[in-house]
């Protein structure tokens, strides 16, 4: 398959992560004779200061003119409490926006290798699959704006359409089938009238799936159920903030933001991002873990139906989960490992997956050649 991908690395530890993605994305070329050609933009902070613009019209048109979008992240302390109106997330929020991006799919697991690591007890967490439906277009994030100029007051106003609602359901409900069958809708509809349109649309679309069950939890309880009881979840389908909050929250259960992965989904493009932001105090410091961008680079693959190829990824994820190679945020101190080698290890692996077992099966951190 040839594919013709735009990476937009964007800021903080972007560039080092998106790097290890394309790596592992490159062994799965060689290894599977398919051609993945890449071009380059820039996104959020470089891009204001390059161009003024944190989503330079160029980055857009590459975007529309590629299949796929491997993006890294977004962010700079520098413009955290900057006055006037350019900030670098505006970048990506306008980029969702244009490209229609709606739905963003974020897959929550907990690694076996990893279930010890975890803040959260190995019994509670073992086992979980969750696979959380974002609306990622509509909601507070994009509803009108106001700030007096004198400072005295703000407002953001949060609007949904049915058709934003329902577009999304349909997409989270033919996920649950190829799944548990069940669909977690959270919301705040003892309050808001946007969750309560949500409820009504979700509740007629789910008659068209009557193999899936559905049921609603509202977000503050969700919130505490997440890490109460995180197997109780098959797909989660949320709003826009409420999804943006639960998945950092859901990350926990992993161990590490650093790895979780996402693809956001339109009717005409595909954007692949890990769920983590820039770091910025990583920076350039090989700290930053790589595998919520590699595996990222694999939801890529399963988008265009290369299912083998993005078995192989995770495969080769694991395997540098289970032999500790991994970046100090998963609690291994060796100062060796780097973003780098990580990448490195995975690529090695995706090329010769037996060489690799008989490298690495039984070696103490550090030993290996590639460390
Ligand atoms: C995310 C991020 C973004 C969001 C920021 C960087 C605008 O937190 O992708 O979850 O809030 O959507
Ligand atoms: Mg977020």
């Amino acid at each position: 398959m040839e594919l013709k991908i735009a990476v937009l690395p964007g800021d903080g530890i972007g560039p080092e992560v998106t790097t290890q993605a394309i790596k592992a994305l490159n062994a799965i070329a060689l290894e599977f004779d398919h051609k993945f050609t890449y071009k380059q933009a820039d996104i959020g902070a470089v891009a204001i200061d390059k161009a003024g613009s944190p989503l330079p019209d160029e980055t857009l048109e590459l975007c529309k003119t590629s299949d796929a979008i491997l993006f890294g992240a977004i962010g700079h302390p520098k413009y955290d409490n900057a006055e006037g109106s350019v900030r670098p997330e505006q970048g990506l929020l306008k980029m969702r926006k244009e490209l229609e991006l709606f739905a963003n799919v974020r897959p929550v697991k907990a690694f076996e290798a990893l279930l010890d690591h975890s803040p959260l007890k190995r019994h509670l967490i073992k086992g979980v699959d969750i696979s959380i439906y974002r609306e990622l277009t509509g909601g507070i994030y994009f509803g009108k704006k106001e700030t007096k100029e004198d400072g005295s007051y703000a407002s953001d106003l949060c609007e949904y359409s049915a058709e934003e609602i329902e577009r999304i359901a349909h997409l989270a409900f033919k996920a649950a089938m190829g799944r548990r069958k069940k669909v977690t809708l959270i919301d705040k509809a003892n309050v808001l009238d946007t969750s309560r349109l949500w409820r009504k649309k979700v509740t007629e679309l789910a008659k068209s799936y009557p193999e899936v069950s559905l049921d609603f939890l509202y977000v503050d309880n969700a919130a505490m159920q997440m890490i109460l009881n995180p197997r109780q979840f098959d797909v989660i389908l949320t709003e826009n903030m409420f999804g943006d909050i639960i998945s950092d929250e859901a990350s926990v259960i992993g161990g590490s933001i650093g790895l979780l992965p996402s693809a956001s989904i339109g009717k005409n493009y595909a954007l692949f991002e890990p769920i983590h932001g820039s770091y910025p105090q990583a920076t350039g410091q090989g700290i930053a873990n790589p595998i919520a961008a590699i595996l990222s680079a694999a939801m890529l693959l399963e988008h265009f139906g290369l299912f083998e190829e993005a078995e192989t990824v995770k495969e080769a994820v694991e395997r540098s989960l289970k032999l500790g190679i991994t970046t100090p945020d998963l609690g291994v101190k060796h100062e060796r490992i780097t973003t780098e080698k990580v990448g490195d290890f995975i690529a090695d692996f995706i090329s010769n997956p037996e060489d690799s077992n008989r490298n690495f099966s039984n070696i103490h951190i550090g030993q290996s050649t590639i460390i």
